[in-house]
């Protein structure tokens, strides 16, 4: 899953959630008169962003306006993320900021929503004296019920993470949508227990969402007007569903024979919503992306040719360290399949990690060597941050010193800004089908959309508008944009 916040700043027009954003994702201004406004923020990954909109609309059918500045808020929301240090430092820092804020309208409500709330529990309360509620990723259904705790004057707390909870009955508010493309949550969880990463101890168990209730939001977005949906899991190669979102159950079910449905059988259910509705997903898994899914994207033009396929590291022995349960040999087998199911020109991108615990000078050169192998299209580039908790916190020492951590990514960025204009230059020429999302910031003259590898594409307006599907003759580029033409 990639995240909205990044360490690394991406050199491109685009300032939606799929990129990286400056500033958090915060709700829009709708509040009726008399009603208590909230406000809320969110950080992380997509799938936060999606839960900040299940948030919404939990709060809405209790009769909650939204506000887009905090300091006229009554409840503010902050869903946080906990996947490294710098990311929950972001948030204490916000807090200072609406402690301000409160001290001026001193019946102002704070909630903790999200991965640091799981992650920090009711010590949350005793380390941040302004918050009121703390809430876990799984237990939004319950916010009616804390609100009216804190209402009362006490501070309230459910950090409890279910097996089953995927709140596919709630229609989410759509937050911060351009009205042309929306997240859709397909799963929760994560199973995986990478030896780095906090997810699998603040998200809980992995679980697949309905997928009658999938489609049907799928359908329904279509019928509004939304041209592009974006499944959404930590490891959507690994959504199933037989009848049951318990993980547990599934299996047993599968072993009994029950229908099941797969992820490319997912995908192709939505893809026959309508070939004008295009479907992206994230994220894929190396250990468990298959050649079925790749056959279903080849399949369905409107299945976006663009996979998000994190490497994590080059080596073979550091990936094992990471417990990735793939080596190098098996990732390049599933870029070359890749390659030669979907084509050369399918978008590719990655996210790395330098430093990781014991990791050599030439571990780090294998990274750059797999990332020259690849060419990736686009790529999140971190250096690591020990979590508490994670299996590397327990096991291994965090020995790699930051400036090195950090020269190392300074190494990966360059070999990726290179990769990334190359990979760009390769459009030149070509006419691409561009989903138009709306006017171009530098000049609204022109505007911005993107291609099916998920490469933005500047092109003058002409009659166009957003929602449209134009092909455009690539004339130029740079590293993060291609720039064109339209062509009838
Ligand atoms: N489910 C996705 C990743 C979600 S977290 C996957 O398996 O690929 C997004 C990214 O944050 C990860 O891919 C990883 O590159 C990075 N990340 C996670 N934990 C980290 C840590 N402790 N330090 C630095 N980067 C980390
Ligand atoms: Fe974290 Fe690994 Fe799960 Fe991704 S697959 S969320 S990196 S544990
Ligand atoms: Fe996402 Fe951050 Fe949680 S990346 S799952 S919000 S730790």
């Amino acid at each position: 899953m990639q995240e909205l916040i990044k360490d690394i700043p991406v050199f491109s027009e685009s300032t939606d959630s799929k990129s990286c954003a400056t500033a958090p994702i915060i709700s829009k201004e709708n509040s009726q008169n008399g009603q208590r406004k909230l406000y809320i923020e969110s950080y992380g990954c997509q799938m936060n962003f999606s839960d900040s909109e299940i948030v919404s609309a939990i709060m809405q059918k209790e009769g909650f306006g939204t506000t887009s500045n905090y300091a006229e808020a009554d409840l503010v929301f902050l869903n946080t993320c906990s996947i490294r240090e710098k990311a929950e430092q972001t948030v204490r820092n916000r807090l200072k900021e609406i402690q301000a804020a409160k001290k001026k309208k001193p019946e102002m409500l704070i909630g903790i929503l999200g991965c640091m709330a799981e992650r920090l529990k009711s010590k949350f309360l005793e380390e941040e004296k302004i918050v009121d509620l703390v809430v876990g990723p799984d237990a939004y259904r319950d916010l009616p019920m804390l609100i009216k705790t804190v209402d009362q004057g006490q501070k309230a707390v459910n950090v409890l993470l279910s097996r089953e909870e995927t709140y596919a009955d709630i229609s989410p508010v759509r937050l911060n949508s351009n009205g042309v493309s929306a997240f859709i949550s397909i799963m929760r969880g994560c199973d995986n227990m990478c030896s780095f990463c906090v997810v699998p101890f603040t998200r809980g168990r992995e679980r697949s969402r309905d997928p009658e209730s999938i489609l049907a939001e799928a359908r329904q977005l279509f019928a509004e007007g939304y041209k592009e949906v974006t499944l959404l899991g930590q490891n959507v190669d690994s959504y199933k569903w037989a009848g049951e979102s318990d993980k547990k159950a599934t299996e047993e079910a599968e072993k009994v024979g029950k229908p099941t449905v797969n992820f490319a059988n997912l995908l192709a259910l939505i893809a026959e919503i309508s070939p004008d509705l295009r479907v992206r997903f994230s994220t894929s898994h190396p250990k468990d992306i298959t050649d079925e899914v790749l056959y279903t994207i080849k399949k369905y033009e409107n299945i976006c040719n663009y996979i998000h396929l994190p490497a994590q590291s080059g080596n073979s022995r550091v990936l094992e360290l990471m417990n990735r349960t793939y080596d190098r040999a098996w990732y390049i087998d599933r870029v070359d399949a890749i390659r030669r199911i979907i084509g050369q020109d399918c978008g590719i991108s990655t996210d790395m990690i330098t430093g990781f615990c014991t990791e050599t000078e030439e571990e780090h050169q294998d990274t750059l060597s797999l990332m020259e192998y690849v060419s990736y299209d686009f790529a999140y580039m971190f250096a690591y941050s020990e979590r508490p908790g994670t299996l590397a916190a327990k096991k291994y020492a965090d020995d790699i010193p930051l400036d090195i951590k950090k020269r190392r990514l300074a190494e990966v960025i360059v070999v990726q800004q290179r990769n990334s204009l190359k990979r760009n230059q390769m459009s030149i020429g070509k006419i691409e089908k561009v989903l138009v999302e709306g006017i171009s910031k530098r000049n609204p003259n022109d505007l911005k959309g993107r291609d099916s590898s998920n490469k933005v594409v500047i092109f003058p307006k002409k009659h166009y508008k957003k929602g449209d599907y134009v092909n455009v003759l690539i004339k130029d580029c740079s590293a993060a944009t291609l720039f064109g033409e339209s062509i009838e």
